[in-house]
């Protein structure tokens, strides 16, 4: 029976993956744990406390038979710049220990990385899956060393690691973060409040994103796809469309008539010039079938309708 940690499980990404897995693998097979932010409604196994704390996660893993871990928790990239020491810490030392923890009690994991792993000497335009990868941000630097060791700790020892580059996720449920492709979901918080939101990048700073409902299936469909399938162990390329800021806020406009972007561009954007703004990840498709559903208008309007129906019962 498969018995699931989830790290971070309260970020943008764990507020929608514990969900889908508790409805997948039933409530009491999934424990949430969570560092600080916590929903208030939510429903299910709960634990608090810093993946940094290897013998926490030990005793969690012994506490529930947990065989399969997502972990998820880490800082993203402005956050990183504003604590250099701290991504490290969080973002590979608590990789090390999931991945120790992985080695000793025979646990799969899922680990995010990130199109920050990729830097200015990565090609702009359909990044291939085997590229150069020298990252200028130290969230960028960590996602690369966390590459290298899940893919150490799968040739040395065998443990079961998957992951996947995530491109910027847009999703509802959770607030945006300090994240560089963040504007993308805070620009639906500006239009449904004030009509009206400055942007941190610049009007044509083109980015990959995504929608999180295409990411979490993704995710989850890595995780149930066959072992001889995965031909990649370091992280696998992984995109849906790319859009500038002026593209998203011309959908926000439809939806919003009369909507209002101004730009004050900000450190952000030097880290979105050292990124690529298109991906190829045919090896994801070819390998386990990946495909997404969300382009950008079918994802602004969703985001819009959420995130309206979201703050309304607030
Ligand atoms: N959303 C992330 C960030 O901007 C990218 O992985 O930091």
């Amino acid at each position: 029976m498969k018995k699931v940690l989830v790290t971070g499980a309260f970020g943008l990404v764990g507020s929608e993956l514990v969900p889908a897995l508790q409805k997948e693998l039933g409530t009491d097979s999934v424990v949430a744990l969570a560092r600080q932010t916590v929903d208030p409604n939510f429903e299910g196994i709960l634990e608090k406390g810093d993946v940094t704390d290897f013998n926490l996660l030990s005793s969690l893993i012994d506490k529930y038979q947990i065989n399969e871990i997502y972990h998820l928790a880490g800082l993203l990239s402005a956050g990183g710049e504003k604590d250099p020491q701290r991504a490290w810490d969080v973002n590979v030392n608590g990789l090390r220990s999931v991945l120790d923890l992985a080695k000793e009690k025979n646990l799969r994991v899922f680990w995010p990385s990130s199109i920050a792993a990729f830097g200015p000497s990565t090609p702009k335009e359909n990044v291939p899956q085997h590229t150069s990868l020298e990252p200028t941000s130290m969230y960028g630097v960590t996602k690369v060393a966390g590459e290298l060791l899940c893919q150490y700790y799968f040739k040395r020892w065998g443990v079961d690691v998957r992951s996947l580059r995530y491109p910027g996720l847009n999703g509802w449920r959770a607030s945006p973060g300090d994240g560089t492709t963040e504007y993308a979901i805070h620009i639906f918080y500006g239009a449904i409040k004030d009509n009206a939101y400055t942007c941190f990048l610049k009007p044509d700073a083109v980015l990959p994103m995504m929608y999180l409902d295409d990411a979490i299936r993704g995710t989850i469909e890595l995780m149930a796809a066959d072992a001889d399938k995965i031909s990649v162990r370091t992280s696998y390329n992984f995109a849906a469309v790319s859009f500038s800021p002026e593209q998203l806020a011309a959908e926000v406009a439809k939806l919003s008539p009369g909507f209002q972007m101004k730009y004050e561009p900000d450190f952000r954007q030097q880290i979105a010039e050292s990124w690529p703004k298109t991906i190829d990840d045919s090896q994801a498709r070819e390998d386990w079938g990946w495909t997404h559903v969300y382009g950008l208008e079918e994802m602004a309007q969703e985001l819009y309708e959420k995130i309206k129906q979201k703050l309304a019962s607030q």
